[in-house]
């Protein structure tokens, strides 16, 4: 791509402009420092009011407890360490992952439907280690086989199509490259249980704005509920959560009042909001990271959430690539031609 006629700089950086595919002359808008590969946000559009809102709510800086950087660690399993690494987002929200996974000295690339890389654009938008676009994971503008990692947290079951959004990641990632990504766990006592599933069907989501200020009034009038309730134990955390309220207090104990309420808002929007939330069961997410090729794969339950299942793997390498075997060194074949195994002569 390239940049168009009359760009407008702030120091280094393209403020507003345009960028243009020479082959196909399709031109792409750079607005407020992001370049721009969608013209709306379509059904995220709850995304992006949410975390407009909701900037920092979940930045450890704010809650003052690790909770992002230890899940996005725990959930990656990729180290602290990634110098060198060029690694893909998808689905950055406000950016609190993007932020965790800049403190490992990688380049990150990061991508959002939504207009919440505006949000993640104000929070981390001055590191030199990111490029910030606004695009969707169907249609990302990058080359296949590119990236050394890539990670999608929290996004998939809020895709139209879950399955083909995890392939187009895994198509991104070069082989030998890695790939961590999660997804709502179904199950019948799941869809049982929690209430969301229950009360969905009932919920207008045609305006963002006037759901959001019902859901916050709804938080209003149920927090005093939820601090009567709080140490009673048993009840203490189920009451809330069957009312569709999440109480954080065990999760970051220091947290005042006005922090808890806020991440619980937070929550109660993000459960009724989106337009999609696709759960799959944990066979179904191991047979995507099977059906893709991917190998070391290991298919888990969330620690931080029960309804959340974790996937991570590593893309395989070409089969030229695999191995010719050294001088005296002689491996079986397959009848296709894999290696069954290798013996010493
Ligand atoms: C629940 S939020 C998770 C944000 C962040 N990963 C986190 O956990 O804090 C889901 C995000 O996925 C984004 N999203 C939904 N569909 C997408 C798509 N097709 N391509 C890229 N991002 C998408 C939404 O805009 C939203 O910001």
């Amino acid at each position: 791509m390239v940049l168009g006629d009359r760009p407008v700089r702030e120091g280094s950086r393209v403020k507003e402009g345009v960028l243009i595919e020479p082959q196909s002359g399709a031109s792409y808008v750079i607005k407020d420092f992001i370049p721009r590969f969608v013209a709306h946000e379509d059904y995220a559009a709850n995304f992006g009011l949410e975390w407009t809102i909701h900037s920092r709510t979940q930045y450890d800086e704010h809650s003052g407890f690790p909770v992002s950087q230890e899940r996005f660690e725990r959930d990656t399993r990729w180290g602290q360490d990634l110098r060198g690494e060029v690694i893909l987002e998808v689905g950055s929200g406000s950016g609190r992952f993007t932020s965790s996974a800049l403190k490992t000295g990688a380049t990150i690339v990061s991508i959002d439907y939504s207009r919440a890389v505006e949000a993640n654009y104000r929070s981390n938008g001055s590191h030199e280690n990111l490029l910030l676009v606004q695009a969707s994971v169907y249609e990302m503008p990058f080359r296949r086989n590119y990236f050394t990692k890539a990670f999608c947290l929290g996004v998939l079951q809020h895709t139209p199509d879950p399955r083909e959004a995890f392939m187009s990641i895994v198509r991104h990632v070069k082989p030998g490259g890695s790939i961590a990504a999660d997804v709502y766990t179904k199950s019948l006592r799941m869809w049982l249980l929690n209430t969301k599933y229950w009360v969905r069907p009932l919920i207008d989501r045609s305006d963002p704005r006037a759901l959001y200020d019902k859901v916050k009034r709804y938080v209003d009038l149920m927090w005093p509920l939820v601090r009567l309730v709080r140490n009673i134990p048993g009840l203490g955390v189920r009451l809330p959560s069957r009312l569709l309220i999440l109480d954080y207090s065990r999760l970051i104990p220091k947290a005042d009042d006005t922090t808890l309420k806020e991440w619980a808002l937070l929550d109660t929007f993000d459960m009724l909001s989106p337009t999609y939330d696709k759960p799959q069961t944990p066979k179904a997410f191991r047979r995507w990271f099977e059906e893709a090729g991917l190998t070391e794969i290991d298919v888990r339950a969330s620690r931080q959430s029960k309804s959340t299942t974790v996937g991570t793997a590593v893309r395989e390498q070409p089969r030229a690539a695999v191995g010719t075997p050294p001088e005296g060194v002689r491996a079986s074949k397959y009848p296709d031609g894999r290696p069954r195994d290798v013996s010493v002569a």
